[in-house]
């Protein structure tokens, strides 16, 4: 549904790879290879400006993904049926397997996962302003199904294009599981939408409070993204802020209306000249303070986070601790 072509053109800007300043053979082989969409790999030399960005980067959507177990996570235990509760605990482990693809990929760039964990539990680390929002209905479930998983199809699948290997070869798998995770909340608001009344008015106040703040999820507008241009430069981002919330905005209206909900919107039109629809303004004031650390659930996000690490401490411990055994028996052995 979401799917962007993999062979889509790279932004106009390529060809601008070069680190200003920079002019060794170092520089020119990393150049040559982007040039050729060949990938970067580990052990390939990389300036260090693009290797901080990719640490940034996948260290950011690595939190997200955890963080983002949790708004779903505390209505496992009250999903209205056997399916809906397996479907949606199959769900946040996917969230969690996603992450720790995404710390292994930035471990590979050599920063180390306790640190990534650190930065996010000390509250310096960003995470997606979307998971700061709270789920007050089994509605919001679904729709953080369709809009939300959406979103980040949306914005993940020219990530596989991204030039740096691990991170485009996670978002694979990734991408995979998000396009499950889209089509089981968009099936799972249809079966409420043939429900009661009152069941359709929850959907709807659901839609109501979630459109907005996914619109502000994909990022600031091009023209206030300072990370932007760099990040199209490398082949990290492939397309802009801008241009992905509105393939977001234009796939999300029919779907809308097949649902029998409204977006709430009351500026959102079909707009012929651009063949996209025009849509109203995104309150980034909203969105900077949810980002700063002011949203309605960001200091309970983080600390369960935190509750959650610290009560995991006998598990590494204990996996510490056998690997120490392992360690000590092979050594013993090859004696
Ligand atoms: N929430 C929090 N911070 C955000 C944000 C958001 N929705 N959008 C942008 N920002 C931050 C950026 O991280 C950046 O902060 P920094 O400079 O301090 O690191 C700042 O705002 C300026 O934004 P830019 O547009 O300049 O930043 P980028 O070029 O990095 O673009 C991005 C932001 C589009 C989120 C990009 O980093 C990206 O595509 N990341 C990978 C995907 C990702 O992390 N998605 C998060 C959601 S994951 C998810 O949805 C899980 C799924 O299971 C639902």
């Amino acid at each position: 549904m979401y799917t962007q072509a993999m062979d889509q053109p790279n932004s106009p800007q390529d060809g601008l790879r070069s680190v200003p300043g920079a002019s060794d053979s170092r520089q020119t082989e990393f150049d040559a290879r982007m040039d050729s969409d060949r990938k970067i790999e580990p052990q390939d030399w990389m300036p260090e400006a693009y290797r901080k960005t990719l640490v940034r980067q996948i260290s950011q959507h690595a939190h997200s993904e955890i963080i983002g177990m949790q708004p779903e996570g505390n209505w496992i235990s009250r999903a209205p049926s056997l399916k809906r509760k397996a479907i949606l605990l199959a769900k946040v482990q996917d969230e969690g397997g996603h992450g720790l693809y995404l710390y292994s990929a930035a471990e590979t760039l050599g920063v180390s996962r306790d640190a990534l964990l650190d930065a996010l539990h000390a509250g310096k680390a960003k995470y997606s302003s979307i998971f700061n929002y709270p789920t007050l209905t089994w509605a919001d479930v679904g729709v953080i199904g369709w809009l939300v998983h959406g979103a980040a199809i949306m914005n993940q699948v020219p990530i596989c294009r991204c030039s740096y290997g691990p991170y485009a070869r996670a978002m694979i798998r990734i991408c995979k599981e998000e396009s499950f995770h889209q089509r089981q909340g968009y099936e799972s608001l249809m079966t409420q939408m043939k429900g009661t009344p009152a069941q359709r008015e929850m959907v709807q106040d659901a839609v109501d409070r979630w459109y907005w703040p996914v619109l502000a999820m994909f990022g600031p507008p091009d023209a206030d993204s300072p990370n932007s241009a760099q990040g199209m430069r490398w082949g990290i981002k492939r397309i802009s802020n801008d241009e992905l919330r509105q393939k977001f905005v234009d796939a999300t209206v029919p779907q809308a209306a097949i649902l029998g909900v409204t977006l709430p919107d009351p500026d959102l039109k079909w707009n012929e000249a651009r063949g996209h629809h025009d849509y109203g303004a995104i309150d980034w004031d909203d969105f900077w303070a949810v980002v700063n650390g002011n949203g309605p659930c960001n200091k309970e996000r983080l600390a369960t986070r935190v509750k959650a690490h610290e009560d995991g401490q006998w598990v590494r411990d204990a996996a510490l601790a056998y690997a120490r055994k392992q360690q000590a028996r092979a050594l013993r052995e090859a004696a």
